[in-house]
């Protein structure tokens, strides 16, 4: 009897491990209250993470494989986590009063994901956002692709900003009347990976994909790499339709590029530095550190484009289905209200569409600050700048919309649920900024 039982656990082990591509991946994450060392301080800065680490865990997982995240909140506060850019069952998107109920301190929940898209994604906290984000709560979500890609090398880098005070402490005030009236919470140190100005050694003749992810509350990033060139291969988690030089792109927070790099086989000894461009006074971010070692082979190869996902034309004949007016005015919670058609969240102006019939979308901003709009759940294209055509080789989830900009997108709602639709501007989401598409089957 013992002998079956031993050859059954046998064959059971054989069956549980086979690899194959619907294979589930557990995952523990725990959001917390921990402590990270800054270099400009002697003390350890107070931060909420995930896990205690800052960012949270890079969690990787292979298109058409389940992720199943066992999530536990020891804060002191009621928290969620939201999967940005993933097409995933909406029950399972982490919007607090949409999807799902806040996961009260000490709760559990679980999460999972159907990873239906290879790219670069990022999970954050969907409740007092601001704050939580603000406090360090992120991290980065890969999907590989089936086939293992031959780059030399895979790097991630979140991109962040901390508003940091003198002594060491973040600072505690969120969601105040200056962010309000400006452009969102904007820190004063700017980290990768939760470093400042960190290095990376690589190698001559590498062949990198560089991920770049804006997880700022409200930072733009203009990424610039001096002494190399770098093709722009996705954007947002998809493959672009078409590759192109990066020249200048601008990543708001939520958007993600992933850039195609070859270190030149020659470059032993030297450092590239990337800067952040945006403003005058131009921050470096991190910088590679190319060893002085022999140069390796530059694999030979073209990455993965999307061709034919979403075509422009699509979108020819369809009228605009739903402007939405961005502007602020006097009341809400915080004094000033940032509305989407005057309405602030939760009396929103709302949408709903029919399963599979393409819409446009149009954001009017008519206000002077910065308004980057992101839909949950969907990948869109955009049609308009202005009123003049837009051609972006790419697809997006998040759209930066500038002062007194009009911005028109196309889409086919694919995925049934109510998806949230909001700025990513974390105090402008706070203070109302936010809607929903419902997708009804
Ligand atoms: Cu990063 Cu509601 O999203
Ligand atoms: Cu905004």
């Amino acid at each position: 009897m013992k002998s079956i039982i031993s050859i059954l656990n046998v064959i059971l082990c054989v069956l549980l491990l086979q690899p194959n591509a619907s294979a589930e991946k557990q995952i523990r994450l725990e959001a917390m209250e921990s402590n990270h060392q800054f270099p400009f301080f002697e003390t350890q800065t107070a931060v909420w993470s995930y896990n205690g680490q800052i960012p949270g865990p890079l969690i990787r997982g292979k298109k058409g494989a389940t992720l199943v995240i066992d999530f536990v909140n020891k804060l002191k506060e009621p928290t969620s986590i939201h999967w940005h850019g993933l097409r995933i069952d909406n029950a399972m998107d982490g919007v607090p009063g949409v999807t799902q109920d806040p996961v009260k301190p000490g709760e559990n929940f679980g999460y999972r994901l159907r990873l239906e898209d290879a790219g670069t994604f990022w999970y954050h906290p969907h409740f007092n956002s601001s704050e939580q984000l603000g406090r360090g709560l992120k991290g980065v979500l890969i999907v590989d692709e089936v086939e293992k890609q031959p780059w030399s090398r895979d790097l991630v880098w979140l991109m962040d900003d901390w508003l940091l005070q003198k002594d060491g402490n973040i600072y505690p005030h969120f969601n105040t009347h200056h962010d309000l009236m400006h452009d969102g919470r904007w820190g004063n140190a700017l980290t990768v990976n939760g470093k400042f100005k960190p290095e990376f050694v690589v190698k001559p003749g590498e062949r990198i994909r560089l991920r770049l992810i804006n997880g700022a509350n409200a930072r733009i990033f203009l990424p610039h790499l001096e002494g190399l060139s770098a093709d722009v291969i996705a954007v947002d988690g998809k493959p672009v339709t078409q590759i192109f030089p990066l020249n200048q792109f601008e990543l708001s927070p939520g958007n993600r590029i992933d850039l195609d790099i070859t270190v030149p086989s020659n470059a032993g000894g030297k450092t590239y530095t990337v800067k952040d461009r945006l403003t005058r006074r131009q921050f470096v971010l991190a910088s590679l550190k190319v060893s002085q070692s022999e140069s390796v082979k530059t694999p030979d190869f073209a990455p993965p484009t999307a061709e034919k996902f979403i075509p422009a034309h699509v979108f020819e004949n369809v009228a605009v289905s739903k402007t939405w007016d961005l502007n602020a005015f006097r009341g809400g919670q915080y004094g000033i209200a940032w509305a989407m058609n005057s309405k602030i969240w939760p009396e929103a102006d709302k949408a709903d569409y029919p399963l599979g019939v393409p819409q446009k979308i149009k954001f009017d901003n008519s206000s002077t600050r910065l308004h980057p709009m992101h839909i949950h759940g969907v990948f869109f294209r955009v049609l308009e700048r202005n009123g003049q055509k837009a051609e972006e080789p790419f697809t997006r989830d998040t759209v930066l919309v500038g002062p007194r900009e009009s911005v028109t997108i196309g889409f086919v709602p694919e995925h049934p649920g109510i998806w949230l639709t909001h700025c990513h501007i974390q105090s402008h989401a706070e203070a109302g900024m936010m809607t929903t598409v419902e997708v009804k089957k």
